[in-house]
């Protein structure tokens, strides 16, 4: 028996590869559990639940903006539609911004609250009333290192990223009656296309980053994989509102 079985997940911003949301589809789903994957960019999502049913799992695939209250009501929708139930929300989507506060616009402040906060808002809202019927549940929130410590560049990226490991904290207080659990993790440099964008492949750049960690090296996607895992499954079921951090140990500093 997988550790997810029986289970229904849902993960957003699932397409990327390499990427969070779609290493953490494909480990739910090795342990089980049957998965709706969502992107903005659907064609990478029917390629991680093609990934998934290739490897013997269950998997169905949707078209979603995580800023859309109707999208998630849609997604929500299919999901009672394909599997009958909720278990597990990863609100995952995300994106990044590097600039100074001197040179961020006001816009895009306002794009990243909308995506990496208000994206994770909705997905709670709308998840809520399926997460209840299933008699317990378990939400978890990517946040970032950037929650929590000043980091140069990313105020507007850190102000939304620090307003998921808060709200985390409040849904874990609200969902408790029903037995849903609500914890954020908080990555801190892991090698993705987010990593790649980021220009932490230019070398002298990633040199100087990993001084600040620990443990010398990036993490990889199954780092964060295994995290989601845990705190799905019911290994964690007296495990709410914490924040979880897999940063090589950035954040011990
Ligand atoms: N990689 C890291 O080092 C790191 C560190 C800290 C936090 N995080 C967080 O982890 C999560 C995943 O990061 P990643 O590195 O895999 O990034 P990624 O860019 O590789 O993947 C993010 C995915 O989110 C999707 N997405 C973006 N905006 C969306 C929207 N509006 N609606 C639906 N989907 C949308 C993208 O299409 C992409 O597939 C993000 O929330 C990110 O902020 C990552």
């Amino acid at each position: 028996m997988g550790r997810m079985q029986g289970k229904v997940a849902l993960v957003t911003g699932a397409a990327s590869n390499p990427g969070l949301g779609y290493a953490t589809a494909l480990r739910l789903a090795a342990e089980g559990a049957r998965l709706v994957v969502t992107d903005r960019e659907e064609a990478g999502a029917e390629l991680c639940a093609a990934a998934i049913r290739q490897a013997g799992g269950e998997a169905i695939h949707l078209r979603h903006d995580v800023v859309s209250e109707e999208e998630w009501a849609q997604v929500i929708n299919e999901t009672e539609k394909a599997f009958g139930r909720l278990d597990v929300l990863v609100n995952n989507a995300g994106i990044h911004l590097t600039k100074s506060l001197d040179d961020t616009t006001p816009k895009e402040f306002q794009r990243q609250l909308d995506v990496n906060l208000v994206g994770s808002f909705l997905g709670v809202k709308a998840a809520f009333p399926l997460l209840r019927r299933s008699g317990a549940g378990s939400i978890i929130n990517l946040s970032s290192i950037a929650g929590t410590l000043g980091i140069q560049g990313l105020s507007a990226y850190a102000a939304a990223k620090g307003g998921v490991r808060s709200m985390t904290k409040t849904i874990a207080i609200e969902g408790a009656p029903d037995q849903i659990r609500c914890n954020s993790i908080h990555p801190g440099m892991i090698w993705t296309n987010m990593m790649m964008q980021a220009s932490v492949s230019a070398e002298a750049v990633k040199d100087a980053l990993l001084a600040a960690v620990p443990l010398r090296r990036m993490g990889e996607p199954d780092d964060i994989a295994n995290a989601v895992l845990f705190l799905a499954s019911d290994e964690s079921r007296y495990v709410t509102g914490i924040e979880l951090y897999v940063d090589g140990g950035m954040w011990a500093q």
